[in-house]
């Protein structure tokens, strides 16, 4: 899922908080059939718990990494990031190097780049919390109005809409055809309920996560089937981006290990994907002698890559790069795939 972030100002003022109807009739009864099925179908999530709910800059990491990376991956992620970073404050401090090495795995390392400018940015400018304001937080990088609705309704209970994947495709359905951005914000602000806004945002993603989903909806279990124009008729055909078609690669690595330490070696800053990350060398070209160890599957967006796995033959000179620890392996960026073929390879090769 793919979020899009415009950086146009939209705060919610008051009348707009008087009307509130959407487009297709929708009204109080709904909101609260919403809200009580949220109440008990909820997933119990690190980042809703009571002591992080109400913390503007928890919220903000978690809705940050679940930008095009799903729940179940996201969660180890956001546990460790936050016991490493309890605070803004120790984010803005920390090393751009360690903060990447901590979101090694998650992918779009944009991501992490940008959320430690937004912090410092907060302090230099004499903060200590994230701004409140929807325009404040919009003039800070990463910050697009997805991010600030879902911060400010979240953690501060105001009535922000917070239109992503899963709220786009619940409200299009409803309303019997795709909406465009703007009418998806407008039906999103109808159904905020007024003391409970982030209640209402998180139970349309949490509708669209795990009963309205994609492909086959179950309206069977769906709390509003009755507002709902759409009751699974167009399946995916609604809501359904045109996605991009896959590139299929191969590529080959070597994998490198003398006295307990791998040769890695580092992404070019420059580079147009992952600049500054640590990988294996890239294997170029046979080598007589050399062991075939296995292949490791690896999606990133659209490039499904099956990688092959090469120990060199011993005696030749290692390849281009640096030897590194398991330790300083583990302290160090690395790319998800080089993540994966550790994991896979390396403790049979250091036996
Ligand atoms: N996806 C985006 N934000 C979310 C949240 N707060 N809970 C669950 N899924 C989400």
């Amino acid at each position: 899922m793919t979020r899009r972030e415009t950086g146009a100002a939209g705060a919610t003022g008051a009348g707009e908080r008087r009307k509130a109807a959407a487009p297709n009739g929708i009204g109080a009864a709904a909101r609260r059939s919403l809200l009580r099925w949220f109440a008990v179908a909820q997933r119990d999530l690190p980042w809703r718990r009571p002591e992080r709910a109400n913390d503007t800059y928890a919220v903000w990491v978690s809705e940050v990494m679940l930008q095009q990376t799903r729940v179940a991956a996201a969660e180890a992620y956001y546990l460790r990031f936050l016991a490493r970073y309890p605070r803004l404050a120790d984010l803005a401090r920390a090393k751009e190097a360690e903060v990447l090495a901590l979101w090694s795995g998650l992918g779009y390392y944009r991501r992490p780049r940008q959320m430690l400018r937004a912090a410092r940015a907060v302090l230099a400018a004499g903060g200590r919390e994230l701004p409140e304001g929807f325009n404040e937080l919009l003039a800070l990088p990463g910050f697009g109005r997805y991010t600030a609705g879902a911060v400010l309704s979240i953690a501060r209970q105001q009535r922000h809409p917070a239109v992503d994947g899963n709220i786009r495709r619940v409200l299009s359905r409803l309303a019997g055809r795709a909406l465009t951005n703007a009418e998806a914000e407008a039906a999103n602000r109808a159904w905020l309920d007024e003391h409970r806004p982030g209640d209402s945002n998180q139970a349309l993603m949490e509708l669209g996560a795990t009963v309205c989903a994609p492909r086959a909806p179950r309206c069977g279990e769906c709390p509003i089937r009755r507002y709902c124009r759409d009751r699974g008729r167009a399946g995916a055909a609604l809501t359904a981006r045109p996605r991009r078609a896959p590139e299929r690669r191969q590529e080959s690595y070597w994998l490198a290990i003398h006295g307990g330490r791998v040769r890695l070696r580092r992404r070019p800053a420059t580079a147009a994907i992952m600049p500054g990350l640590w990988e294996l060398p890239q294997r170029r070209a046979a080598v007589s002698g050399e062991r075939r160890l296995g292949q490791v599957r690896h999606a990133i967006t659209y490039r499904q890559i099956a990688a092959s796995v090469y120990a060199p033959p011993d005696g030749l000179p290692p390849p281009a790069g640096q030897w590194r620890s398991k330790a300083e392996c583990a302290a160090l960026a690395l790319t998800g795939l080089t993540k994966k073929i550790l994991r896979r390879f390396a403790a049979g090769e250091q036996a």
